[in-house]
């Protein structure tokens, strides 16, 4: 049976090996998270708000107080999903006693089911630490673009030093208890052994079909960049176009005074 098909808000143990694939896509706001949650099992409050909805160049710039704010609208505007709240770049790398604080403050205040973090062997200790005292922990391992001054934002897996890396950062996770994987930016082999090795699901972008899941960026699927087409997408409306349509019809419109008209204003006291 689908993850889907369930009536009461999916949580973290719906989310198994070998079932339906997972369907995961990003919001960032309550009405993207109204419209996208009858159809997905995950909605993800990815740290790619920082540069989808605030125009930054890399996540790292995003802070805690966003993810709350979106992670808070996206939970408002859904009641089906599993809601998944990335932790931006510096507020788990320390310690794990700071990220058990920050991702504390994100489950409380959001009131997500799990959090995700990037990182491989070096954050098993970190996810085992959260695991274990109550917070649903999801890994991001391959490309990681809070890692992008260190690794830059090519796809990962090169050879077999990077692939034996990859697969050992994905154990890793698993062994810290991380109830699910995001495998981004991979060569597909790599992400296809990965999956293989794991017991617990991963859910692709840039990775595999053999992933247990997929995840897109929602700004991406629905076609509102023009300038960046990356070939891991699949663009399934193209609403750049549309937005520019309408905003030109409605420029041309006010320039003419045709807009607004009678049947737009309020020409008695008792009218709403
Ligand atoms: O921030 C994000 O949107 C993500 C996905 C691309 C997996 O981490």
């Amino acid at each position: 049976m689908s993850v889907q098909l369930q009536s009461r808000r999916l949580r973290v143990g719906d989310f198994r090996k070998g079932a339906a694939p997972i369907v995961c896509l990003t919001a960032y706001t309550a009405p993207m998270a109204r419209l996208l949650d009858p159809h997905v099992d995950m909605l993800l409050v990815g740290d790619s708000l920082g540069n989808v909805i605030y125009g930054f160049e890399t996540t790292l710039p995003v802070t805690l107080e966003l993810m709350i704010a979106h992670g808070a609208a996206v939970v408002r505007g859904s009641e089906h999903a599993c809601v998944v709240v990335d932790m931006p770049f510096a507020t788990y790398q320390e310690s794990p006693q700071s990220a058990y604080r920050n991702a504390a403050r994100l489950m409380a205040e959001t009131g997500c089911a799990a959090v995700k973090l990037e990182g491989g062997v070096e954050m098993a200790e970190t996810i085992a630490f959260l695991t274990q005292r109550g917070i649903p922990v999801c890994g991001h391992i391959g490309l990681q673009p809070q890692s992008v001054n260190a690794t830059g934002l090519r796809a990962q897996g090169r050879g077999e030093d990077e692939a034996k890396r990859i697969l050992a950062d994905a154990l890793a996770v698993e062994a810290g208890g991380a109830f699910a994987l995001v495998v981004e930016g991979t060569l597909e082999p790599v992400a296809r052994a990965v999956s293989e090795a794991l017991a617990i699901p991963t859910i692709g972008i840039g990775a595999s079909p053999a992933c247990d899941g997929q995840v897109l960026v929602s700004d991406d699927l629905l076609g509102l960049f023009t300038e960046f087409r990356p070939r891991f997408v699949k663009r399934y409306a193209e609403l750049a176009g549309a937005v520019s349509t309408a905003a030109a019809a409605y420029a041309a419109d006010v320039r003419a005074r045709r807009f607004p008209a009678m049947e737009h204003c309020f020409t008695a006291p008792s009218e709403e």
